[in-house]
């Protein structure tokens, strides 16, 4: 029987600024998912990386189903009741929209959610991610599914030989395709280098697949908060689930994805550049800047509608390396100020509140006699060189 993994991510609160949940306002989202759920879900897990919680759901309504939506919507409202008592910052932040219209797409929450045909052990991991952007799944996605170097399985195990297939959303245009790799590597890398842009939505086997024809293996959430809200409203920090072992990537072939911490847009005030440093639950508090962006990592089996674990698979000394690495680069990153490319690029500053102070100097502007394209310098000018 089919299967859903739906996990839907928010922000409704955090203390002292953007930094880390308030545990009794993860309690009452989890008090009221087990209260509510008894004849939608079949298992769930809450947990939280920064000031994001992420509710883990398994059902069988397949996607985009109202009432599971509509669940988490109300857990997220509950939970900004008690955000608003006690002062939290940012109370109810993510929950754009007054009421629930049937789909919590487009509302602010992040969604990221499968319908699967399990397998006898059917082993995924959730990946978190905060202070970033969902382009930021697009490097580790690939490396994952698409780089042999990351994961040899994709060499040495037939199941994995023939490649898989990767849905691509153009977030800006609002249009997808699908592209085979290895045939289409170099045009889906085309893409996919421009994160804020092009970003990786699902990853699927070929039919080929000896183990699994045809399925969905990895998804990520593609909710930009932005372009819902018109202007900067905390970034839109992502979430993803991989399928993980028997003809796809291993655990540890999914996990060495993190092990170079990559850069990723989003950080401070979702305006600066910064290495996404892979953490443990304890260690997911955004302190430094407000970062550096960080990944946490939760490692569940499914059967019979039921989770087990999760494993906190960042939590290990194994990843120290890169936890000092993307240290080093903060350090090195943040002596540029505000600088770019430290600081995002104009394009990317668009919905922050940055356009706002450029506009009051407006009218101070005088004009200067610029060269256009195609005319020269008038000689006067020339002659100030
Ligand atoms: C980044 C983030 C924070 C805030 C920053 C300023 O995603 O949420 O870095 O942008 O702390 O927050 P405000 O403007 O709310 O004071
Ligand atoms: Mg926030
Ligand atoms: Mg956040």
């Amino acid at each position: 029987m089919k299967t859903t993994i739906s996990h839907i991510k928010a922000d409704i609160g955090s203390l002292p600024g953007h930094t880390v949940v308030f545990p009794p306002v993860v309690e009452e989202v989890k008090r009221f998912v087990k209260e509510n759920s008894r004849n939608l879900l079949s298992d769930f897990f809450i947990s939280h990386i920064g000031d994001d919680i992420q509710i883990t759901m398994i059902h069988n309504k397949g996607i985009n189903s109202s009432e599971v939506h509509k669940l988490a919507w109300d857990a997220f409202k509950s939970g900004t009741e008690v955000a608003k008592k006690v002062g939290l910052y940012g109370a109810g932040q993510d929950l754009l929209k007054d009421a629930f219209s049937g789909n919590i797409k487009g509302m602010g929450p992040g969604i990221a959610e499968m319908e699967i045909t399990p397998r006898k052990s059917e082993p995924f991991i959730v990946y978190m991610m905060d202070k970033t952007e969902p382009g930021a799944f697009n490097y580790p996605i690939f490396k994952m599914f698409a780089d042999p170097f990351n994961t040899p399985g994709l060499v040495i195990d037939p199941n994995m030989h023939e490649g898989f297939i990767f849905e691509i959303w153009d977030i800006v245009e609002g249009k997808k395709i699908e592209l085979p790799t290895p045939e289409l590597t170099y045009d889906v890398l085309a893409m996919i280098g421009s994160k804020s842009r092009y970003v990786i939505k699902r990853v699927f086997t070929k039919p080929s697949h000896e183990k699994l024809p045809d399925e969905n293996v990895a998804v990520i959430s593609t909710d930009k908060l932005s372009l819902i809200a018109g202007e900067y409203v905390g970034k839109d920090d992502p979430a993803g689930i991989v399928r993980i072992q028997s003809g796809l990537p291993a655990s540890g072939e999914s996990l060495e994805a993190f092990s170079h911490p990559f850069l990723v847009s989003g950080w401070m005030r979702g305006s600066f550049n910064g290495p996404l440093m892979p953490v443990g639950m304890k260690d997911s508090k955004m302190t430094r800047f407000d970062g550096p962006p960080r990944v946490v990592a939760l490692g569940f089996v499914l059967k019979d509608g039921k989770l087990s674990g999760p494993v906190d698979m960042f939590d290990d000394p194994a990843f120290d390396g890169a936890r000092k690495t993307a240290v080093d680069i903060v350090d090195y990153l943040r002596r540029m100020g505000p600088f770019e490319p430290h600081r995002l690029p104009d394009s990317e500053m668009e919905y922050t509140t940055l356009p706002k102070v450029i506009a009051k100097l407006q009218g101070k502007f005088e004009s200067i006699d610029y060269p256009k394209k195609g005319k020269k310098l008038k000689e006067s000018t020339r002659d100030m060189d």
